[in-house]
C-alpha cells in the first residue's frame, strides 16, 4: 500500500552534545544539512503520504525552502523544547485521515527507507506500536556510585532501539495525552499507556549522529557508497 503513512520528522534539537554550532539538524553531512539527508531518506519510502518535520523555531522559514522540492506532501512546523514536546506539535499537523503516524529523528539521517516499509507493515499487519531493535553487542555492566562493577547484565535479552517507530495514530495520540514526564522515545510513552509495543530488526544505518564521531562515521559511509537512496 502507497501513502497512507504519516511520517514525523523531530529536528529542533540543540545538537548540544555535537559541540558548539547551528542547531543540529542544519549541520552539513558530506556538504548538505543532516536534515536534507533525513528527509530524502524518507521521501522515497512507498509507504509515506505526507512529512511532517518540527523545525527549530527560528528556521522554520528557511527549512521549508530547503524541503520544498521532494517527491511528497511536506508540512514544516516549529519544534517545542523537548523531543517530546516537538512530536506533539508535528502530530498536531497531521490530517484525520492517516491512521498510521511514524516518528523519527531527523538525527537517524541515513536510516533506508527499507526501515520505513519494514515498520509500516508491521501496523499494517495490526501491531498497535512498532520499533526497530538490534541486540546490543558490547558486555553491560551495572555499576555503583564509586564507578564500581556491582553486576554483569544478561544482553541475551536486550535490545537497542532506533527510529522510525510507528504507531496507529490513536496509540501514539493517547499516550501523548497522558505524558506527565520527559520520555526520550515515543514507544517510552506508548509503554506507559499500557500498549503492547513489537519489535522488528533495525538497522545499522539507522544509528543516530550524536557526537562529532558519529557525524565523521556518516560520512565515511556516505562517501564509500552503503548509503544510497534508491529512486521513488
Ligand atoms: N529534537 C526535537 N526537539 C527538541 C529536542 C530534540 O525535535 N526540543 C529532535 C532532534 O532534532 C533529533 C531528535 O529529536 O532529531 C533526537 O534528539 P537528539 O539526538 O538528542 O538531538 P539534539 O537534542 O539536537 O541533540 P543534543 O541532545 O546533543 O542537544
Ligand atoms: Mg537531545
Amino acid at each position: 500500500m502507497r501513502g497512507d503513512v504519516a511520517i514525523l520528522v523531530p529536528a529542533a534539537g540543540l545538537g548540544v552534545r555535537m559541540g558548539p554550532g547551528a542547531p543540529k539538524a542544519l549541520r552539513l553531512l558530506a556538504g548538505e544539512p543532516l536534515l536534507l539527508h533525513a528527509v530524502r531518506n524518507v521521501a522515497v519510502a512507498p509507504s509515506v503520504g505526507l512529512i511532517v518535520v518540527a523545525a527549530p523555531p527560528a528556521d522554520v522559514a528557511p527549512v521549508r525552502a530547503m524541503l520544498a522540492e521532494q517527491p511528497v506532501p511536506i508540512a514544516v512546523v516549529a519544534g517545542g523544547p523537548t523531543r517530546q514536546a516537538s512530536v506533539a506539535c508535528a502530530l498536531d499537523a497531521v490530517p484525520r485521515e492517516y491512521d498510521l503516524v511514524l516518528v523519527h529523528d531527523a538525527a537517524r539521517a541515513l536510516a533506508p527507507p527499507a526501515l520505513i516499509e519494514s515498520v509500516a507493515a508491521k501496523l499494517r499487519a495490526g501491531s498497535s506500536a512498532v520499533i526497530p531493535a538490534l541486540p546490543v553487542v558490547d558486555t553491560i555492566k551495572q555499576v555503583g556510585d564509586g564507578a564500581e562493577v556491582i553486576a554483569t547484565i544478561d544482553r541475551s535479552a536486550l535490545r537497542a532501539v532506533q527510529t522510525p517507530q510507528g504507531f496507529r495514530r490513536s496509540t501514539l495520540a493517547a499516550a501523548h495525552a497522558i505524558a506527565v514526564d520527559n520520555h526520550t522515545d515515543d514507544a517510552g510513552l506508548a509503554e506507559r499507556a499500557g500498549v503492547r509495543v513489537d519489535t522488528v530488526p533495525g538497522d545499522e544505518l539507522a544509528f543516530k549522529i550524536t557526537r562529532p564521531f558519529d557525524l565523521a562515521v556518516a560520512e565515511a559511509l556516505i562517501a564509500s557508497g552503503a548509503t544510497s537512496v534508491r529512486v521513488r
